[in-house]
């Protein structure tokens, strides 16, 4: 047998005979890709980290695909990790640093999932995936599907924006609008269509897609040339990002790769927190909430129903905690991120710089510490976020006269 082991269930153990099972038929949680890492040795991972390809696959030996032919990548990973001074002094947090996964092949931290989600979608012969989703998981879904060859299906709610779903139809998706609520009408349905017609699911409920995330993990080590992040911060919604590093990490350390592990924090919006609810209650799992809207619109998810657990466990063995973020709170950080660090990140992008702010003037985050965001979105994902009066883009005269009396006014 090769170094990708059969999917095993996290909480009972069970191994399901077929590779194109995801979740426990007895406890139906969702399982567990488990690929063999235990013999990589030092020299392997100097290798790995001196690779011209500055993907997620100079990894290849962390995920889940057992050829390199069934590759499918559009150049994901590696994305900027920036050390941000002039936000790093307003917050006083001198050593902050930057994940700018705005930059990533379509614009969200999704690629990374994705990428690993359509190769093994092309390993195991599906010829059609598909994802409900409203934004970012739909767009990355249909490019990674078009460079594998296959086709896309999305299912989005009623009453979605056109500028939501056009960057999945640009790829060739295939997006059909469901009369219903998201969460549960538009959930049901797509899991009786999978069932239906043998789609591939690209949402959290695949355990190989949830592994793309690791790249987090390695990435930190490879740019930090081996120090430690004391705290790394994620936007959450599914909690796969938070899983997912975790393991990373933890795979490192099982190697002797990495000494310690950071703290890990997940930022959610105040309007569908589940997660930090949990946390704060100490509970072992989820209780669903019903999200409100918020403008950190990505990770307006109040039932993370695959991962949450996990992420919980993750959270608390990192020693790291949960914080929830108001709106306002949010767009402050994303003006913040934008003016002082010259990125344009979307609100929920955001809420990672909102809770390093938060957590530093609570004391929980030291001076000295060296605090990763993860920025996951680009902004003009969500442009109608930015609020500006009429007056601002109002027309001058093309004059001088007109023009100091602008900047004047600005
Ligand atoms: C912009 C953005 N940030 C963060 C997330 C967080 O997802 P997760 O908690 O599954 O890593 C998502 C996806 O839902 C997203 O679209
Ligand atoms: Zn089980």
């Amino acid at each position: 047998m090769g170094r990708v082991k059969p999917l095993r269930c996290p909480k009972c153990g069970s191994e399901p005979a077929s590779k194109t099972i995801f979740s426990c038929a007895s406890c139906e949680r969702i399982l567990e890709v488990n690929v063999e890492v235990a013999r990589l040795t030092r020299a392997e991972f100097q290798t790995m980290r001196e690779s011209r390809d500055h993907s997620i696959w100079r990894w290849f030996e962390f995920f889940p695909v057992e050829d390199r032919g069934s590759i499918v990548s559009l150049g994901e990973g590696s994305t900027p990790l920036i050390h941000a001074a002039r936000l790093g002094e307003r917050l006083h947090i001198p050593n902050l640093y930057l994940k700018n996964d705005t930059v990533l092949p379509t614009g969200s931290l999704k690629d990374r999932s994705n990428s690993v989600g359509l190769s093994v979608a092309k390993e195991l012969g599906f010829t059609t995936a598909t994802v409900m989703s409203t934004g970012n998981a739909a767009a990355s879904v249909a490019a990674y599907s078009a460079a594998a060859g296959l086709k896309s299906v999305v299912l989005v709610p009623k009453g979605t924006a056109p500028s939501k779903i056009i960057q999945a139809r640009a790829y060739g998706a295939t997006v059909i609008v469901v009369d219903g609520d998201f969460d549960y009408e538009v959930a049901k349905l797509y899991k009786a269509a999978i069932q239906e017609f043998g789609w591939y699911d690209c949402l959290s409920s695949n355990p190989y897609r949830d592994e793309g995330k690791k790249s987090y993990a390695y990435e930190f080590v490879d740019q930090l040339d081996g120090r430690i992040p004391d705290w790394v911060i994620h936007p959450t919604a599914g909690g796969t990002g938070i899983y997912a590093m975790w393991k990373g990490f933890k795979e490192f350390l099982s190697l002797g790769w990495i000494e310690r592990t950071p703290k890990l924090v997940a930022a959610q919006s105040e309007a569908a927190a589940p997660i930090v609810a949990a946390f704060e209650k100490g509970l072992a799992d989820i209780e669903p909430v019903v999200a409100r809207e918020t403008v950190a619109e990505s990770i307006q998810v109040g039932n993370p129903v695959s991962l949450g657990w996990r992420a919980l466990a993750a959270l608390r063995e990192s020693g790291g905690t949960a914080v929830a973020l108001s709106d306002e709170e949010i767009l402050e950080a994303q003006f913040l991120t934008g003016s002082l660090a010259g990125i344009f990140a979307e609100p929920a992008a955001a809420t990672s710089i909102a809770a390093a702010r938060k957590l530093r003037e609570r004391g929980v985050i030291g001076r000295d510490d060296l605090v990763v965001c993860n920025l996951t979105g680009h902004g003009l994902k969500q442009p109608e976020a930015i609020r500006f009066s009429e007056k601002e883009f109002a027309p001058i005269a093309p004059t001088l006269e007109a023009l100091r009396e602008q900047i004047r006014c600005a």
